[in-house]
């Protein structure tokens, strides 16, 4: 029994590394697959459902308000989920995945980043926001980070997301921000900017 109820879909095509699929608040392990298969075919998909409820929501690690974390959470919740995928490598023979994660799932992969970034190849964080006010000092150098917020996003002010590119950047990761004229939620635009990154991880 792996840490975290989750869903694995194997690997159709060799030499494409992982996805790990967040998903965000009030969604769960089946949400993103559709996403991965899309934006990657034929590689393996882990995605995991979070362990924490918000009126039944699940979600990755609490939060005290909307865009108000309990980063004591954070950090326990975002060791957690690397542990879990060193679980899951073993378990499925997988390598180091990249994580693509949206909202809450993409802020809970900005932690793991900045926490335990030995455990991700890369990651695409789609409309997420700093996770960490003070983040330790995490060695990124040369990781690929793709992120890409909403302009017109009510939850995530455009800066809080500059300040995010910026904390990854400083550590060494080389982040690809990107904003989009759009809100909080997914446009074709993030599937195809993020298929065609991938194919550079
Ligand atoms: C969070 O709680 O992680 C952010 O507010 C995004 C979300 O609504 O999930």
């Amino acid at each position: 029994e792996l840490s975290f109820i989750h869903r694995f879909v194997p690997a159709t095509k060799p030499g494409r590394p992982p996805l790990l699929l967040l998903h965000g608040t009030g969604g769960n392990e089946d949400d993103l697959l559709p996403l991965g298969k899309i934006i990657a075919p034929g590689s393996a998909l882990l995605s995991p459902r979070g362990k924490i409820l918000e009126n039944g929501m699940p979600r990755f690690f609490r939060r005290l308000a909307e865009g108000v974390f309990d980063e004591a959470d954070v950090r326990m919740r975002a060791n957690q989920l690397a542990d879990f995928i060193g679980e899951a490598r073993a378990a499925y023979e997988l390598d180091a995945p990249v994580a693509v994660g949206f909202s809450n799932g993409a802020n809970i992969a900005a932690a793991m980043l900045m926490l335990r970034p030995e455990v991700l190849a890369g990651a695409a964080l789609l409309r997420a926001m700093v996770p960490l006010s003070e983040p330790p000092k995490a060695d990124l150098t040369g990781k690929l980070v793709l992120m890409i917020s909403g302009q017109l996003d009510p939850i995530i002010p455009t800066d809080n997301a500059e300040q995010l590119a910026a904390q990854l950047t400083a550590a060494g990761a080389l982040v690809n921000h990107k904003v989009l004229p759009t809100g909080h939620g997914l446009s074709q635009q993030d599937l195809s900017l993020t298929q065609s990154w991938l194919t550079n991880v």
